[in-house]
């Protein structure tokens, strides 16, 4: 299988300086505004380095805030300087380029049209530069729903990374659509960058030279996406991954051409594990059709790799010795034991491990994150399991990956075992996004959500916590199996029931809002959280067969408690009670008056009773 790598794969200079900003500023009170590239194994390995990233500006106080290349609003930067934090500036030139033309041409009456992704996080951030001011293209057909003023010019710009041969197609839409008037100036800025224009043209020339292709890429890359695309639209078999073990062998089964591309986002190390795992599986097909293949078929690199094993395993071992180590290796991979070995060399794509014979652990399978050098392990004796044996190839693949993997979920364990739902632990905000902030607990992360963050309405997270913060939280759901455990802050708080219900005495009468109306009476907020009901006998003196005959939602009134249950929570007002007794007494009189006959009020009565006689 041929391999053809595309030019101009991997980083841009963009994000490289994005990445080496982070790099330069690691530190506890450092935080990136959104993971500082969009790919999986960047964000692990600086969240390992303690550079963790957040999804929103808001509640973030006193931290050196990055921002990533794809920018952000005006006002983003302003609130995080306004919350005493340092803005340390990432974005890429060439986005802050556009940033700046989109904030001229509002500022100068046009129009502005901006070709690309509105839920992309660079579009967003050009957006706040022309002041929420603009029409977002993405495809071809959304020009037929957009509304130009004829009597304003229009400028177009577009993000940084859409599709070359797509800007085209809709810019000659447009100029076709648009009145002729003289009024009517259009402007085309082609902001798309220089990167992103050779990375297409690469893999569009690449693509057509080879029957499967690999996009290597973070899902939400936009660049990426677009290469991806480009080579779907080619008619190429295309894959896009995001590390080499994504790669399905039976991709490769039939393959005499693969390519390779790789986003902007994504880093050498990523690129380098998939060509070495792709060169693996080439090796192997060689191996399989060997009797056909002339010596002089076998490229270099093969035979050097070839001879080195050979070298080494007669080197090492002697025949019995040898034999006996095979046994061990083959055993220790039957029953899924440890072995433990010196490493000894880094060679390409790995290193090789001492066992006697010389076995290789691929890069990959160093560590669970990324290792920046593998020098670092040789000298010394590392513990593994054994991934795969072949012992007629002389072949050993062991990963210390697969055992540390195991120790975590064997540690995970431990702590769900310990853990019970309804008890209170201690833990620590690791990270906040909009639907919730995950807490460690131990070791391990519970979500709690939104709606369990507080008695009253919550926004976002960071409105009441911050990331770093030590609370208290209650376990509501442990799931092992999905390794999910929910949790909640504001059972550990006291209600607003708790807090207030002191305040109000059953038989006083107090003043209330009606907050809802149902058949049966109406609810009426004493309190912040502090609701009772007035039922609607208890509403007026009058019969009444609706509520809303005499009440309405935001109406003020007098209520008098009839009754605080605590322990259900439940309030009983009454309206009706609450309303001052008539004093009957006025009409009373003196005490004198009471001795009064009908006779003495009415003398024509007698009179009456006697001409009757
Ligand atoms: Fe900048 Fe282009 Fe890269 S805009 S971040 S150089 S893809």
């Amino acid at each position: 299988m041929e391999i053809i790598i595309a030019k101009h794969s991997g980083f841009c200079s963009g994000v490289k300086k994005a990445v080496e900003l982070v790099e330069k500023n690691i530190s506890s009170d450092v935080v990136t505004l959104g993971p500082v590239v969009h790919n999986q194994s960047v964000t692990e390995y600086f969240k390992n380095k303690g550079v963790d990233y957040i999804d929103n500006h808001r509640g973030i106080n006193n931290k050196r805030v990055i921002i990533r290349s794809h920018g952000v609003t005006p006002e983003i930067i302003t609130q995080l300087k306004a919350n005493n934090n340092t803005v340390i500036d990432g974005t890429c030139p060439f986005v802050s380029r556009v940033q700046k033309l989109a904030e001229e041409v509002v500022t100068t009456g046009k129009q502005l049209i901006i070709l690309g992704d509105e839920s992309h996080p660079e579009i967003i951030g050009v957006k706040g530069w022309a002041k929420d001011n603009a029409i977002i293209i993405n495809k071809l057909e959304d020009l037929k729903t957009i509304k130009l003023d004829p009597t304003k010019g229009i400028s177009v710009v577009a993000q940084t990374t859409f599709d070359n041969e797509n800007f085209s197609k809709i810019i000659t839409e447009l100029k076709s659509i648009i009145p002729k008037t003289e009024a009517l100036e259009l402007e085309i800025h082609n902001t798309i960058c220089k990167a992103t224009r050779d990375r297409q043209s690469a893999v569009r020339e690449m693509a057509q030279k080879v029957d499967t292709v690999l996009v290597i890429g973070g899902k939400k890359s936009s660049n990426t996406a677009k290469l991806t695309s480009i080579c779907k639209e080619i008619g190429v078999v295309t894959y896009q991954i995001e590390e080499a073990k994504q790669i399905d062998l039976n991709w490769l089964k039939n393959t005499k051409k693969i390519g390779i591309a790789a986003g902007a986002s994504t880093p050498d190390w990523i690129i380098r594990e998939v060509t070495s795992m792709v060169n693996e599986v080439t090796e192997k097909q060689n191996e399989v059709t060997e009797s056909e293949v002339t010596e002089n078929e076998v490229t270099e690199t093969e035979v050097t790799q070839t001879q080195a094993t050979e070298t080494e395993v007669t080197e090492e071992s002697n025949g019995s010795e040898q034999e006996q180590t095979w046994e061990t290796i083959q055993a220790a991979f039957d029953n899924k034991t440890t072995l433990t070995g010196k490493a000894v060399e880094v060679v390409k794509g790995g290193i090789l491990i001492d066992l006697g014979i010389r076995a290789f652990m691929p890069a990959s399978l160093v560590d669970t994150k990324f290792v920046e050098d593998l020098n670092e392990f040789v000298g010394q004796e590392l513990t593994f399991l054994v991934k795969e044996i072949d012992k007629e190839k002389n072949k050993v693949i062991l990963s210390r990956k697969d055992l540390l993997l195991e120790e975590k979920q064997g540690a995970q364990k431990d702590i769900f075992a310990n853990l019970k739902e309804g008890t209170r632990v201690k833990g620590i905000v690791r990270r906040m996004t909009d639907f919730g902030a995950f807490v460690d607990i131990g070791g391990i992360d519970g979500l709690v959500h939104v709606s369990n963050l507080s008695w009253s309405r919550v926004k976002h997270p960071s409105d009441i916590l911050e990331v770093g913060q030590e609370i208290e939280v209650d376990i509501l759901k442990l799931d092992e199996e999905k390794q999910k455990i929910s949790l909640s802050y504001k059972t550990t708080q006291k209600s607003p029931f708790e807090s207030n219900i002191k305040n109000f005495k059953e038989g006083s009468i107090v003043e209330g809002k009606v907050v809802r109306l149902a058949d049966f009476g109406a609810f009426v907020e004493l309190a912040p959280q502090i609701d009772g009901l007035v039922h609607i006998s208890q509403i007026s003196d009058d019969h009444i067969s609706k509520t809303s005959e005499v009440l309405a939602v935001g109406q003020t009134v007098n209520v008098k408690i009839l009754e605080i249950d605590t322990k259900t929570k439940r309030i009983s007002l009454s309206i009706k009670e609450a309303k001052p007794k008539e004093d009957f007494s006025k009409y009373a009189g003196d005490s004198d008056s009471l001795n009064v006959t009908l006779g003495d009020s009415f003398p024509d009565l007698s009179e009456l009773f006697k001409k009757k006689d």
